[in-house]
């Protein structure tokens, strides 16, 4: 293992640094953007509830219950607590000009993560692999079969992922970002990812809910679970709420 000033992450945190000097002489990124929202027009459409009951919430209780929990009930959710648990991930909540402003902070409201589920164990719906459209707040069936075994495979064979009610999965799509942010943006893009796992986390909370964030992934694996090119689109993160 090379010392600390050799590795590629130092690396690349040193080659991204913003100076006085530089953020002068900056140059506009070569990398063309990427549209703003994904859909599989295709898919099967599920309307996610709009307006489910939330239950009553203390934020200060929640910040200090909040904590990574492992071992889930196996007991089913239903489709209300799964729809307040992805608004509280990409919901939109307001709009500024053209952009949707979201639930989570975003770099420049460029919005790079996706959000997939595989949803086994939700009530009235067949287990499989989702895509939230974010736009219109449905879900887009990719797969009919359960997911949640395939995507603890790909997240280095954690199985208690397998035993969760949802298995939230989040993608970078770079260009969106990456098109104005060039090099540095992926610090952003990872932050974003992170944002939005705090509040499903918090969300899941105040739902009586235990989740964990998982980053040891696969990265490929959990790609082609998703149909993801990995250049383009590429797997990042996930975090299973049961
Ligand atoms: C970026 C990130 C990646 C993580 N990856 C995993 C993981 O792959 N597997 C796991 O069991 N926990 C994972 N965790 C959970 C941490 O182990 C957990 O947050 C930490 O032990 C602190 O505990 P707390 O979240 O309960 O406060 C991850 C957490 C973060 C923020």
């Amino acid at each position: 293992m090379p010392d600390l000033q050799k590795t590629l992450g130092y690396r690349y945190l040193h080659d991204t640094k913003f100076t006085r000097k530089n953020i002068r002489e900056k140059e506009r990124p070569a990398i063309a953007p990427a549209p703003a929202f994904k859909d599989y027009p295709g898919a099967e459409k599920i309307d996610l509830p709009k307006n489910p009951q939330k239950p009553a919430a203390d934020l200060w209780q929640l910040l200090q219950q909040r904590r990574s929990l492992r071992n889930f009930s196996g007991s089913p959710m239903s489709l209300d607590d799964l729809a307040l648990l992805l608004w509280a991930c990409q919901g939109i909540t307001a709009r500024a000009g053209a952009y949707l402003l979201r639930t989570a902070p975003s770099a420049g409201a460029l919005y790079p993560i996706e959000t997939y589920v595989a949803a086994d164990r939700i009530e009235g719906l067949a287990p499989g692999l989702f895509h939230l459209n974010v736009g219109t707040f449905q879900l887009e069936r990719l797969t009919d079969k359960p997911a949640g075994a395939l995507v603890a495979q790909a997240a280095l064979d954690q199985s208690f992922i397998g035993q969760a009610a949802a298995v939230f999965v989040w993608s970078a799509v770079l260009r969106r970002n990456m098109a104005k942010y060039g090099q540095r943006g992926l610090r952003y893009i990872c932050m974003d990812a992170g944002h939005i796992c705090q509040n499903l986390q918090l969300a899941a909370e105040a739902l009586g809910r235990r989740s964990c964030p998982v980053a040891a992934i696969y990265d490929d694996e959990l790609g082609d679970l998703l149909g993801l090119d990995g250049v383009e689109e590429s797997a990042i993160y996930l975090a299973p709420v049961g």
